[in-house]
């Protein structure tokens, strides 16, 4: 059995240690395709493999038809907006993630978006700060959790909306569950995005939501850039200079946010929020073990798509 690593954006080296020592460990091989830049170069790889692990790389049909003996891939990370489940269930390839294994490095980068953007871009001028500042955290997940975790210290007044998750476990965390995201952004200083990108979500941060923000907001995206409608966005930043974008997921109109709004908005060049060491090994190696449990034991805890 071959397990293809394919990362554009490369995993820690230590994580691929680990990796390699799960996949041998069970008697597989484990070959690397990194930075490999062109889809070309990844229809070539995935031809002889039995099991792929990715980050954000895009598995469609096109992928999906080129590895024939492909059993199942499994995205070490939480978003899979990249993996065309439909396809992958026509193929009869499983489809996982690793939810909560990268969580805490998202997090941490949202806080140091938040101190960045308060501190005015570490500009030397005078800031704020974030103690006592009304946070929103839009969709409580795992990486949602863990910025309330994170928000506590930071002595923030904590606010959560989300469509799916019980208003008493939010509560449970010590955190106000409001009803709507209109009442997170009419609340909310700051507002952390962390709902995944599916058909209701994409391009719904509009004009309207954001507008509700009261003066100085500051929105902080570690999500997807697809949720964002980045035309309404521009529009509501020209209307008010009071507003603040963050992200490390650089939008489509990355070069109109940078000539229109300097000193309030700033992008990292390639999505970093899981660019960490312990990210990588953590969701690397989980993959690895999902991997091993699916072929060896049959095991689908944490399958993503329909059979
Ligand atoms: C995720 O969905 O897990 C995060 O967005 C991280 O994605 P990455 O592995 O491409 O950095």
């Amino acid at each position: 059995m071959k397990v293809l690593v394919a990362t554009d954006k490369p995993f820690a080296k230590v994580a691929v240690d680990g990796i390699r020592k799960e996949i041998e460990a069970a008697g597989y091989e484990l070959a690397l395709l990194e930075k490999y830049g062109e889809k070309a170069k990844l229809l070539e790889a995935v031809a002889d493999a039995d099991a792929i692990i990715i980050r954000s790389d895009i598995i469609d049909a096109e992928v999906l038809d080129a590895a024939k003996q492909l059993k199942i891939v499994v995205r070490a990370g939480a978003g899979y907006d990249n993996v065309d489940l439909e396809a992958a269930t026509a193929h009869n390839v499983c489809v996982m993630n690793t939810p909560g294994q990268n969580s805490n490095a998202v997090a941490e980068l949202a806080f140091g978006l938040m101190v960045m953007a308060v501190r005015n871009m570490y500009n030397g001028t005078s800031g704020s700060e974030l103690k006592g500042k009304k946070l929103g955290i839009h969709a409580y997940g795992n990486v949602g959790r863990n910025v309330a975790r994170i928000a506590k210290g930071f002595g923030m007044d904590i606010y959560a909306y989300d469509a799916f998750c019980p208003k008493e476990v939010i509560e449970a965390d010590g955190v106000k569950s409001v009803a709507s995201a209109e009442e997170l952004y009419s609340t909310c200083d700051v507002v952390s995005l962390h709902i995944p990108a599916t058909a209701e979500t994409k391009n719904s941060i509009n004009h309207a939501l954001v507008g509700r923000m009261p003066k100085g907001g500051l929105l902080v995206n570690t999500a997807r850039k697809e949720v964002i409608n980045e035309a309404e966005l521009i529009q509501l930043m020209e209307e008010r200079a009071d507003l603040k974008y963050m992200t490390d997921i650089m939008p489509a109109a990355h070069e109109t946010f940078m000539a229109k709004f300097a000193g309030r908005y700033f992008s990292t060049p390639k999505k970093m929020g899981a660019q960490t060491a312990e990210a990588n090994i953590n969701a690397g190696i989980a993959a690895a073990k999902q991997i091993v449990g699916f072929l060896k034991d049959g095991c689908e805890k944490f399958r993503v798509n329909k059979k």
